[in-house]
């Protein structure tokens, strides 16, 4: 007989019901409510595969279906009353069936334990997360392109070390994260088909004695095949650790670009105007306008990556198979792929409403001595010089127009002479920067040809 205090699941064995820190510190109900509607479907899949196979009654199965229905309505239109004492969606949910339909309630947990529930459950949600962060990944690739094919022949300062290197395509810069974010996509991709089989019908971890239809259930809920091993298929938590491990790569992308944009909207640079719906102002300074998203951006890899060492520190050391300390995989999760959809649709509509400045970027990319290097290639290819050599003349000539305190197209023939006596006038063809960025036609390199035949490749690959 079950006592009145203890737990109506298990009240047989318990003389009296938990401590109150006891409930407080084992209830998930509070964030796991986040699983109900793939709560209710692992449970409709299980209801559908236990009567087929004769192992509860076709009318058992279809009041449980009703049950689970009504259920289902009431937490959609947020009547459902939730209780900590029943500590988790999963018994949540099974109490309130037994309200509603009685006795048959009590059959849908034949074949069945909350751990390969709760594992099946959580594998749904993650992998509504990967086809929701794939698509936001998409979403932002399409932006991109977009100030790509506008400014595919736009010149900018490329830089290394933060230090003007050579002058670069606006497009080939905007492709460069198409680039990061289609491996991100890619990656989620991998693991989305990796973790697609079933946990279901493992049971609490050894299978079960009744004759259930694993494939049936497997299938039932979109995966790919059962889990083979029903140790691992409960104690598993790879999934979640993936997601977690590509969202942190693709946020540390989103933060790299989120840092170029505080940077290229400052006063100093002036590289970007950000939209003021993507900017706040200052209380104080009137003339402040803040690129906020960006920075808030920059910071959310910090909460994502935090989640990814959180659950890889819950999950080191577990024996088999499941352990409560596993009930700690959902809050990182929620958190990180909530971090993630926020700053990816955030870095889609900045991206999609940012102006570059073409001239102030045309102005840097020409200063800083940026065509060295051109030189330099001229010498080579000119002069037959050792490419050595022309490093050592290009330096000296960039030495005497710093002193002169001027760039390197405004040095006389007769100075760059009193160099490198070869020199001709046919020099200066090579010292402009959209002469630079064309020439640099090679396979994947900036220049305008390159960066249109990559847009064609990507608008044909995202369509
Ligand atoms: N709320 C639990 C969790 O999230 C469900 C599984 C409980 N299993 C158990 N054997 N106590 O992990």
């Amino acid at each position: 007989m079950s006592n009145k205090t203890s737990n109506q699941m298990w009240g047989g064995r318990f003389a009296a019901g938990p401590d109150a820190i006891m409930e407080a510190i084992n209830a998930s109900i509070g964030f796991d409510k986040r699983l109900a509607a793939q709560d209710i479907a692992g449970s409709r899949a299980h209801a559908a595969m236990l009567a087929a196979q004769g192992i509860i009654t076709d009318s058992d199965a279809e009041a449980i279906r009703e049950g689970l229905l009504t259920i289902l309505s009431e937490i959609e239109a947020g009547t459902f009353e939730y209780s900590t004492a029943l500590e988790d969606i999963h018994m949540n949910v099974e109490a309130r069936l037994k309200d509603l339909i009685g006795e048959a309630a009590g059959r849908l947990h034949t074949a069945r334990s909350r751990n390969d529930q709760v594992a099946t459950d959580f594998k749904l949600w993650v992998r509504d997360q990967f086809d929701a962060a794939i698509a936001g990944l998409q979403a932002l690739q399409s932006a991109l392109l977009a100030q790509a094919e506008a400014g595919a022949d736009m010149v900018m300062p490329g830089f290394t070390h933060l230090q003007t290197a050579q002058p670069v395509t606006w497009g080939h810069h905007m492709l460069a994260y198409v680039e990061m974010f289609a491996r991100d996509a890619s990656r989620m991709r991998d693991a989305r088909a990796r973790m697609n089989e079933c946990p279901l019908g493992a049971a609490a971890l050894a299978g079960t004695s009744f004759p259930i239809d694993r494939q049936a259930t497997a299938a039932a809920l979109g995966f790919d095949r059962p889990a083979a091993n029903s140790l691992d298929a409960v104690s598993d938590r790879d999934f979640a650790l993936e997601f977690l491990s590509a969202s942190a790569i693709a946020a540390m992308h989103l933060s790299r670009f989120a840092e170029e944009l505080v940077i290229w909207s400052s006063a100093q640079f002036r590289f970007v105007t950000l939209s003021d719906r993507f900017s706040t102002g200052s209380s104080i300074m009137p003339q402040k306008k803040n690129p906020d998203a960006a920075e808030l951006i920059r910071a959310k890899v910090g909460r994502i990556t935090g989640s990814l060492v959180g659950l890889l520190t819950v999950m080191k050391g577990l024996p088999l198979a499941y352990s409560k300390d596993m009930q700690e995989d959902k809050e990182q999760v929620f958190d990180a792929a909530d971090s993630l959809m926020l700053a990816l649709a955030a870095m889609t509509g900045m991206v999609g409403d940012m102006v570059p400045n073409k001239e102030a970027l045309e102005r840097a990319a020409s200063s800083g001595f940026s065509t060295a290097t051109d030189l330099a290639d001229w010498l080579v290819r000119s002069l037959n010089m050792p490419f050595r050599e022309a490093h050592h003349v290009t330096g000296a000539l960039v030495k005497m127009a710093e002193d002169q305190g001027c760039d390197l197209p405004d040095l006389t023939l007769a100075q760059m002479q009193s160099v490198a006596k070869g020199i001709n006038s046919d020099v200066y063809g090579v010292l402009g920067v959209y002469n630079s960025t064309k020439s640099r036609s090679s396979y994947g390199g900036t220049a305008p040809s390159q960066v249109r035949a990559q847009i064609a490749r990507w608008k044909e690959a995202l369509a």
